[in-house]
């Protein structure tokens, strides 16, 4: 279960499942007291699914809509459990840099399924401030030909998108290096597409063949946090976070680091494009599966939903983006045929 701080009691951690503790002042929740918790109920069926579409193609009537959105996020109260950083702080309280504070979604089994349902509630949020039910959150389509570059949407200073805790050099139309670790390989241009869709194809299928292997390592009660990461976690998502952070700051602030990734909006494409590979790795090969272990389907985790409300969710219930409601717009997907 997740940890809640009580402003009102020296930020003092109540931990609704088991034990308290203290939570950093710095990355918390909002508790509320007797707010209560309801069990996720699938949206019903009869509603067309919304598309979340590809970062380069958002049309200027989604994009004003986004805007407006974070806009409005940004402008929530700061207790708020709505509010655009305390939707940051979600993120950074299941981060590792707090011992003993939280689960860990990194590095394990809870890595695809616990960003999902965080992007999920995130969406239905920005959704209801703007009274539109069926927004989308865009993807950052990293992956694709057109898409590997910070997508300039989030590169416009005057948006609510921006944020100025970039890497300078990492300006569109500046592409992105899967393997990056914190100096940039000098490639060409066709190098770069080269060398970065061999890696999408080696970390997709070479190394991603078993349910542990893509999906990452089981992590059950007692278990130390880190047992691994899968493939496409490990690389390229940890490098594009990397390089998208600005790397004159300690930690490559804000998306180089757990506490402030969420800080910036882009994490939200970046997450769904990686949301997006869990599907189509089932989708691509019969022989890729889900775990069927009930420690993953069962575990549960709480979100606030777009009414402030916590709603306990179970990775059982978000094996498909479809039961959320939700799939991607189709593109070309050049790496599938990069066998390095
Ligand atoms: Cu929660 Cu991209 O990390």
């Amino acid at each position: 279960d997740a940890s809640f701080c009580d402003p009102k009691n020296n930020n003092e951690c109540k931990n609704l499942g088991s034990q308290g503790g203290k939570c950093a002042a710095s990355c918390c929740l909002p508790y509320r007291p007797g707010t209560k918790i309801v069990d996720f109920k699938r949206p019903s069926r009869s509603s067309p699914l919304r598309v979340r579409p590809a970062a380069h193609l958002v049309d200027p009537e989604h994009l004003a809509k986004y805007k407006k959105a974070i806009e409005l996020m940004k402008a929530l109260p700061a207790d708020d459990p709505r509010n655009f950083i305390q939707q940051a702080n979600v993120h950074c309280v299941h981060c590792d840099s707090i011992p003993d504070h939280d689960i860990q979604v990194h590095q394990n089994w809870f890595f695809y399924p616990w960003h999902r349902w965080y992007l999920y509630f995130n969406e239905r949020i920005l959704g209801k401030l703007i009274g539109d039910d069926t927004f989308t959150l865009p993807f950052w389509n990293w992956d694709s030909l057109e898409g590997m570059m910070l997508p300039s949407i989030y590169a416009d200073p005057s948006s609510p998108l921006y944020d100025n805790l970039r890497d300078a050099k990492h300006q569109p139309p500046f592409l992105v290096d899967f393997d990056f670790n914190g100096t940039d390989p000098g490639f060409t241009n066709a190098q770069q597409i080269d060398h970065n869709l061999k890696i999408m194809y080696r970390q997709f299928f070479s190394n991603g063949k078993k349910p542990m292997l893509f999906l990452g390592s089981a992590y059950v009660a007692g278990d130390k946090p880190n047992p691994g990461g899968g493939s496409v976690e490990n690389m390229p998502h940890n490098n594009v976070h990397t390089w998208t952070g600005d790397r004159t700051r300690p930690n490559f602030e804000d998306m180089g680091t757990f506490y402030s990734a969420g800080r910036d909006p882009i994490f939200f494409a970046h997450h769904a494009n990686i949301d997006r590979m869990w599907s189509l790795w089932k989708k691509l090969s019969r022989k890729h599966r889900d775990f069927n272990d009930s420690n993953w389907l069962k575990t549960s985790f709480l979100f606030y939903d777009e009414n402030a409300d916590l709603v306990r969710v179970t990775v059982k219930d978000c094996l498909k983006t479809r039961w959320l409601g939700y799939k991607y717009q189709d593109v070309k997907i050049p790496w599938v045929k990069a066998r390095p």
